[in-house]
């Protein structure tokens, strides 16, 4: 269904183009860029999905990385710095660049929602000189699970949400879904996280929590990059 195109409506390239904007280079992403319909990158602005992020790895950006660690999986070159972008990479200056796109709720329920919303912080926040980088890879297994199947997985018996609430507001967050741009991106979710020095212990324990869930046997790549905002 999602492939279809009808007349009239944006077309599967035309969506895959304004979600990639200029993120791809090589011939994949030229083969985008010469459709009749997709703005050359060069026209920025244009087509440009604003919930489109990237994460550089390389030797510049504001977040200098203390420690990477693999938890599962093959793991990701080392770097010195992590830059955040909001848009597509337009440098290949950097040992690797991970994108993913913002999304609506899948699995939050309106209760669970209203209780987020009500105790979250934003992004930004001063004091947050901390920050943690885990991208996540899923396994076949669970992709081939139904939506009702992943919630009963993910919430029923792994309480994610119930967990991750006692760790707001300290923790700030933003998911970001690879998947959503191609089936091919190294990892599916791409998660972000800032907090305080004071809190770096409460956030190992939350994520050693998470991890002893039923939830994570179905997690088959994840790196877990912790992050001081240069110059705190
Ligand atoms: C700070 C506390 C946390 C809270 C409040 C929280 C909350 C949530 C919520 C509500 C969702 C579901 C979004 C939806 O409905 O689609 C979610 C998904 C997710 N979270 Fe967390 N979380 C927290 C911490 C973490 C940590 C520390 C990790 C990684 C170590 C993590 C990894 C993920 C992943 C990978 C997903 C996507 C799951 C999927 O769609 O299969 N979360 N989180």
């Amino acid at each position: 269904m999602s492939g279809e195109t009808r007349p009239g409506k944006p077309g599967r390239r035309r969506f895959l183009a304004g979600i990639l904007g200029g993120a791809v280079a090589g011939a994949g992403g030229l083969a985008v860029w010469n459709t009749r319909r997709a703005k050359p990158p060069s026209e920025k602005g244009h087509d440009m999905n604003p919930r489109l992020f990237s994460f550089l790895g390389g030797d510049a950006g504001p977040w200098s990385v203390l420690e990477m660690k693999v938890i599962a999986g093959d793991g990701l070159p080392d770097v010195k710095r992590v830059d955040l972008i909001n848009g597509p990479a337009l440098t290949d200056a950097t040992r690797w660049t991970l994108r993913g796109v913002t999304s609506n709720e899948r699995y939050a329920t309106r209760k669970e929602k209203d209780l987020l919303v009500a105790k979250q912080q934003g992004l930004g926040r001063p004091e947050a000189t901390r920050a943690a980088l885990i991208p996540i890879r899923k396994s076949a297994k669970w992709w081939a699970l139904t939506q009702d199947e992943r919630r009963a997985v993910l919430e029923d018996r792994s309480k994610h949400v119930q967990i991750g609430l006692d760790y707001l507001p300290a923790v700030a967050r933003r998911l970001h879904h690879c998947r959503d741009l191609r089936e091919a991106e190294p990892f599916d979710f791409l998660t972000w996280f800032e907090y305080a020095p004071a809190d770096v212990s409460a956030f190992d324990d939350l994520v050693a929590k998470l991890r002893a869930t039923e939830e994570w046997k179905y997690v088959d790549r994840e790196v877990d990059i912790r992050l001081e905002r240069a110059g705190a």
